[in-house]
């Protein structure tokens, strides 16, 4: 049982408080948001996260799960300080580390004990030495020990909680073995495979996980497009790929690519460092570009279909970057939305979770957003299914067709 804090109570830092509360722990979140940290004080959670709810609420029953915005408060007694604020691109596709620095920056001018300090956010390799600069230059007192260790997480959302729960490996990189080890100690519980290396190989096997996973989904849509200028069906080709243990099923579902706040952020950071280090990326590049296409490759197969997108009504199916998530971050649904409106389509859109959060990330009064596939249906030319929403694995067509000007359904997943 250790005294935890937790820096940025977003979707990892919340779910890594959450389930380090509910192995024993005693855990301290830390937003600078304070309208956040008051909801989850009265137990409102900020995020759609299946599970994420239940786990906090326990936290707050027991006394070990606690919320503050206050530094001095939340690291008062912590042994182990995570680091979990976001890293989002930046224009020249390097990774944003300000809010790490300023974390960093603040922990240092707030802690009054040896203390180890766990990067938890997606890092560029040798941000551990970043995060070490800014604390020795920050301590009150020089006579304070810190010890770095990076340990990525690899938390897919909506499916978080058991990700934590259930890791295929917990990765554990410091200069400090001992340290390395104490943090590991915190996942014995889980019994998953614990390998601890050196600071930068850690933060490394996170970018190069990432990397690998967004390459599997853009090869696989590359495998698309020749499959259907040649009449295979992708969807089973998937299939008997992943039979072979050595590509493995998982990843290989062909559709409008991958959002989110991870593959392209992730992905376009490792360019950034190869391109920083004189190398040439060009595969990194290439799953980028192949991504990005798949958006448009979709709005042009309405267009052929329809034969032109102006005056037509297009309605949308989901709009989160993936299921089970509210998040809309890069989710592929607002450019395809954007480049319907470009070209003079009317659009209708409805989403189980996502609603709210995509008004303000499309900020475009002529989206219509309904409550579910049947209401955005009405009068449509065509529906395009941009997320995979279980509820839309069993639309009855009839009705579909019935309440639509013309029935065409693009299935931008494949479902
Ligand atoms: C995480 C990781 O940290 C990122 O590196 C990873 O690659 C993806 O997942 P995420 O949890 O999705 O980011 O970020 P977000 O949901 O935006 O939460 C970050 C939180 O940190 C926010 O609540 C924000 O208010 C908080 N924050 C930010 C701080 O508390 N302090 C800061 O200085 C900056
Ligand atoms: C990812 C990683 O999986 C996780 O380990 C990491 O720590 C954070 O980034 P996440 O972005 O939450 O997690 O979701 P993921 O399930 O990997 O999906 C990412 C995107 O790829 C989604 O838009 C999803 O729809 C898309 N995707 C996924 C595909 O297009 N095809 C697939 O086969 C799988």
């Amino acid at each position: 049982m250790k005294t935890i804090t937790i820096v940025g109570a977003g979707y990892v830092g919340l779910v890594t408080g959450a389930c380090l509360a509910d192995l024993g722990n005693y855990v301290t979140c830390l937003d600078i948001d304070e309208q956040k940290i008051a909801g989850l004080q009265r137990g409102v959670v900020p995020i759609f996260e299946p599970g994420l709810g239940e786990l906090i609420g326990r936290g707050a029953d027991t006394g070990r799960l606690r919320f503050t915005a206050d530094y001095a408060d939340a690291i008062a007694k912590a042994e182990m300080i995570f680091i979990a604020v976001n890293t989002p691109a930046t224009g020249d596709w390097s990774a944003d580390m300000q809010y790490v620095r300023a974390a960093a920056e603040q922990i240092a001018k707030n802690i009054d004990h040896d203390v180890i300090i766990v990067n938890k956010s997606t890092m560029p390799v040798g941000s551990g030495d970043v995060v070490s600069e800014i604390i020795k230059a920050n301590l009150k007192n020089p006579d304070i020990h810190f010890e770095i260790v990076a340990n990525p997480e690899f938390l897919a959302q909506g499916t978080a909680v058991h990700d934590f729960q259930l890791p295929d490996r917990i990765v554990l990189g410091s200069y400090s073995p001992e340290a390395a080890q104490r943090v590991a100690d915190l996942y014995l519980p889980l019994r998953a495979p614990i390998m601890i290396t050196d600071l930068y190989t850690a933060e490394m096997i996170k970018y190069a996980s990432n990397a690998f996973l967004a390459t599997k989904i853009s090869f696989i849509n590359e495998i698309a497009r020749i499959c259907d200028r040649l009449g295979a069906d992708v969807k089973e080709v998937a299939v008997g790929m992943g039979y072979d243990q050595r590509i493995g099923k998982r990843h290989l579902a062909a559709g409008v690519g991958f959002g989110g706040s991870c593959f392209s952020k992730d992905v376009m950071a490792l360019a950034h460092m190869a391109a920083g280090a004189g190398l040439h990326p060009q595969l990194l590049n290439a799953v980028l570009d192949i991504n990005y296409d798949q958006r448009n490759e979709i709005v042009d197969k309405a267009a052929v279909l329809l034969g032109s997108l102006r005056g037509a009504v297009i309605g949308i199916l989901g709009l989160s970057f993936k299921p089970n998530t509210d998040d809309m971050r890069d989710a592929p649904s607002i450019d395809i939305i954007r480049s319907l409106l470009a070209q003079g389509a009317d659009v209708r859109a409805c989403d189980p979770a996502a609603k709210e959060k995509a008004r303000a990330a499309i900020q475009d009064d002529r989206v219509i957003y309904c409550e579910d596939a049947y209401e955005t249906a009405q009068g449509c030319d065509a529906l395009i299914l941009v997320t995979h929403w279980n509820e839309f694995r069993s639309l009855q067509p009839e009705t579909l067709k019935s309440v639509m000007r013309q029935p065409i359904l693009i299935d931008g997943r494949n479902i």
